[in-house]
C-alpha cells in the first residue's frame, strides 16, 4: 500500500484502521467473512480496468481475450460447484441478482410471494421500501407462531388464494432447513416461477452441508461474500431454458459493464470452495453455530426456532426487556460485533428490534472452534446480563483481545 499511502493518506489511514478493527473485533455478523488473500489479490487487480460489456466471445469492446478466459472459468466453476445448468456471474450484488430474475419473468403489478423481513426474508423479497415491494403486489409469508418454522400448508393456502407469478424462498435469518421440494410442489400447483435465494447458505450448499435448491428451483441467486467467502457480489444459476432470458436481463437489462476484477475473484472463491479444506471449514462453521446457540440457550437465552441448521441464528431478547439495538451497542463497546435483527412477530421497529443475529463464518475463518464458542457465549452473556456495565465491558474487552491474539487475521498484510 505504499503508493496509496503516498498519494492519498486519508484513504490509506481509513483502510489501515479498518484492518485494525477487523483484527481487533470478534466478528459475529452472519453475512460477513474474511476472504483469502488470493481472492483479495484478484479483486484488487488490473482486471477492473477493462470494459467487457457482453459475454465471453460476444463482447462489445475489443481486447477482451483475457476477460473471456476469466469469465468462462468463473461460469464453468459455478456450474460445477452447484451442479447447475447455467450460471451468470455478472450481478454486482445479491439484490441485483434478484432484480434480474424478477425483471426477466415478471411485469410491474404481478403478484409475488416472499418471506416477510421479520420472518427471515430480505428487503429484495418484496419489502415496501425496496423496488421489489414497489413494482409488484406482494404477499408475505410469516413463520408459524408456535415454533417459528415455515408452515408449508399456510404457504400453499396463500399461493392458492393469491396465485403469485413467482415465489421467492430463501432468507437472511431463517436458521432452519428450507424444504425446497415443498416450495417446488406449491409453485407447480399454482403455476408460479420458483426463485430460491441462498445468499446466506451458498457456502454450506457448496460443501454439501445444507440442501441445494438447484434441482428444484427455476432460478437460484446468491451472494459470493457470505458463507462462500468470496468477493462482494452476486450470481444467478438457472435451468438452460432460462439462460438467454437471464443473460439479456443482467446485461443490457439492468447492468452495464461487468466488474471483471470481481468476477476474477469469484472464480478464485469457487476454486477454493471445491477443496476438502473448504468442506471442513463449512463443517466447523456449522458445529460452531450449533455450539454457540446451545451455550447461549443454556444461559437462558431464547433462540428463535430453538436452534440452528446453518451458520447463524437469532436470539430473542424480548423477555430480558432489552432491545436488539442496545445489545448491539453494548457488545460493540466490548469488541463483539453482531447486528440487531427483528424476530418473528416483533413488536419493535427494524431500527430498534427485539433480537440480535449471530453467525459463525468469520470467527471460524480465523480458526476458532467449539471451545472458543463456549467462551464467546460466556462473554456475550456477561455483557447483556450486566446491561453493559462499564466494569464488565472492560473485562470482556480484555478477554476478547486475549482470544483474538491467538487467532491472527491477515498476518501477511503490512499496511
Ligand atoms: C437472502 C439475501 N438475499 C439478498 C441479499 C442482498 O445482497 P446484497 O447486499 O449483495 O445486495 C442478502 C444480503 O444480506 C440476503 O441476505
Amino acid at each position: 500500500m505504499h503508493n496509496l499511502k503516498r498519494i492519498d493518506v486519508e484513504i490509506y489511514e481509513a483502510i489501515k484502521q479498518e484492518l485494525g478493527r477487523q483484527r481487533e473485533c470478534l466478528e459475529l455478523i452472519a453475512s460477513e467473512n474474511f476472504p483469502s488473500l488470493a481472492v483479495l489479490e484478484a479483486q484488487g487487480s488490473i482486471m477492473g480496468n477493462k470494459y467487457a460489456e457482453g459475454y465471453p466471445s460476444k463482447r462489445f469492446y475489443g481486447g477482451c481475450q483475457y476477460m473471456d478466459v476469466v469469465e468462462t472459468i468463473a461460469v464453468e466453476r459455478a456450474k460445477l460447484l452447484f451442479h447447475a445448468e447455467h450460471a451468470n456471474v455478472q450481478p454486482h450484488s445479491g439484490t441485483q441478482a434478484n432484480m434480474a430474475v424478477y425483471f426477466a419473468v415478471l411485469n410491474p403489478g404481478d403478484v409475488i410471494m416472499g418471506m416477510h423481513l421479520s420472518h427471515g426474508g430480505h428487503l429484495s423479497h418484496g419489502h415496501p421500501t425496496s423496488f421489489s415491494g414497489k413494482y409488484y403486489k406482494v404477499v408475505q409469508i410469516n413463520v408459524r407462531k408456535k415454533d417459528q418454522l415455515i408452515d408449508y400448508k399456510e404457504v400453499e393456502r396463500l399461493a392458492k388464494k393469491h396465485k403469485p407469478k413467482l415465489i421467492v424462498a430463501g432468507s437472511s435469518s431463517y436458521s432452519r432447513i428450507i424444504e425446497w421440494e415443498k416450495f417446488r410442489e406449491i409453485c407447480d400447483e399454482v403455476d408460479a416461477y420458483f426463485l430460491a435465494d441462498v445468499a446466506h447458505y451458498a457456502g454450506l450448499i457448496a460443501a454439501g452441508l445444507y440442501p441445494s435448491p438447484v434441482p428444484y428451483a427455476d432460478f437460484v441467486t446468491f451472494t459470493t461474500h457470505k458463507t462462500l467467502r468470496g468477493p462482494r457480489g452476486g450470481v444467478i444459476l438457472c435451468k438452460k431454458k432460462f439462460a438467454s432470458l437471464i443473460d439479456k436481463m443482467v446485461f443490457p437489462g439492468i447492468q452495464g459493464g461487468p466488474m471483471m476484477h470481481t468476477i476474477a475473484a469469484k472464480a478464485v472463491a469457487f476454486k477454493e470452495a471445491m477443496s476438502e479444506e473448504f468442506r471442513l471449514y463449512q463443517a466447523r462453521v456449522l458445529s460452531n453455530a450449533r455450539m454457540l446457540a446451545s451455550e447461549l440457550a443454556k444461559r437462558g437465552y431464547k433462540i428463535v426456532s430453538g436452534g440452528t441448521d446453518c451458520h447463524m441464528f437469532l436470539v430473542d431478547l424480548s423477555s430480558l426487556k432489552i432491545t436488539g439495538l442496545d445489545a448491539q451497542n453494548m457488545l460493540e463497546a466490548a469488541g463483539i460485533t453482531v447486528n440487531k435483527n427483528t424476530v418473528p412477530y416483533d413488536k419493535r421497529s427494524p431500527a430498534e428490534t427485539s433480537g440480535i443475529r449471530i453467525g459463525t463464518p468469520a470467527v471460524t475463518t480465523r480458526g476458532m472452534g467449539e471451545k472458543e464458542m463456549v467462551l464467546i457465549a460466556d462473554l456475550i452473556d456477561r455483557v447483556i446480563k450486566s446491561r453493559g456495565s462499564k466494569n464488565v465491558i472492560s473485562y470482556v474487552k480484555n478477554k476478547v483481545k486475549q482470544l483474538l491474539d491467538k487467532f491472527s487475521l491477515y498476518s501477511n498484510l503490512n499496511y
